[in-house]
């Protein structure tokens, strides 16, 4: 069922990306999604930034839809059907938290609920460059963050799997979580070893409830089964190398 809201705050992160607030009543996962239409363009899915609270989505502008969503102010209505999909597991352990660029809305309300489980984490968190940076001090009052920009306008320079390397080498971790770039996660998968590491997938979605298969990879759908997966299990149906 679609739900209809309004949209009570409207937070540009950055030139590309925003963050819009809601009510919404439902319990939501960090890693789960929604689908989310703003009655002209597509329905698109989009990670819950917010699971708290105020709800949130936060959009980067990469075509027709997201640049719909992104001229919706305060006030306007948005339709939502969710939350879909599965979460990121959170549990009081110690974590290593991998995201590049907009992955990071959705593993910061997982750092937010781990410190709420009383674990811990070290958030690593990549960027193009500085003045794309957003949601940082939301994470910092919680647990250890550290940026990488490919231009080193901020933090490490290189990309982030860089970061990984060097933190692996100098800590321990019982769980990884990571989105961003396929690529980054692979890399991120392949330094973290035995560690168990959770990657959120992400595909063209059409029903997003395991009804069309627009979204299926390796014979699972990233809408129902996932969309956060097992590093090694897509590696053992074929999904990676
Ligand atoms: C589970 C899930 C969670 C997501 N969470 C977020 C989020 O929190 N924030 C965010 O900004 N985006 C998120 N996305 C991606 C977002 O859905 C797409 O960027 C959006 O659908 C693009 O729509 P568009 O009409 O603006 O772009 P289009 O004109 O359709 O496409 C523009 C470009 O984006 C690519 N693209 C389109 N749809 C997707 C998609 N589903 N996945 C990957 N690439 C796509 C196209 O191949 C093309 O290169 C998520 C996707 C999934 C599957
Ligand atoms: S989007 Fe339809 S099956 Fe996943």
């Amino acid at each position: 069922m679609r739900l209809h809201t309004r949209i009570v705050e409207v937070i540009e992160e950055n030139p590309d990306v925003k963050t819009f607030r809601f009510r919404f009543g439902k319990v939501v996962q960090a890693g789960q999604f929604c689908m989310v239409w703003d009655g002209n363009g597509e329905e698109v899915p989009m990670s819950f930034s917010y699971t708290a609270g105020l709800k949130g989505i936060t959009v980067r502008r990469v075509g027709h839809t997201t640049a719909l969503l992104h001229n919706l102010k305060e006030g306007a209505t948005l339709r939502l059907r969710g939350p879909l999909g599965n979460g990121y597991p959170v549990q009081s352990m110690k974590y290593l938290i991998v995201a590049g660029g907009t992955g990071i809305a959705s593993l910061a309300p997982a750092a937010e609920a781990i410190a709420h489980a009383g674990g811990e984490f070290v958030f690593l968190a990549g960027f193009r460059t500085a003045r794309e940076i957003f949601f940082i001090d939301r994470l910092k009052k919680l647990g250890t963050v550290l940026l990488a920009t490919d231009d080193g306008t901020a933090g490490y320079r290189g990309v982030v799997t860089g970061l990984v390397e060097k933190v692996l080498a100098e800590q321990e971790f019982d769980a990884c979580l990571t989105c961003g770039p396929e690529i980054m996660m692979q890399r991120v998968s392949a330094l973290t070893g035995d560690i168990p590491t959770y990657c959120s997938l992400e595909r063209l979605m059409k029903c997003g409830i395991g009804i069309c298969d627009a979204c299926s990879v390796g014979g699972l759908q990233v809408c129902k089964d996932g969309p956060v997966f097992r590093a090694e299990m897509l590696r053992n149906l074929g999904v990676w190398a």
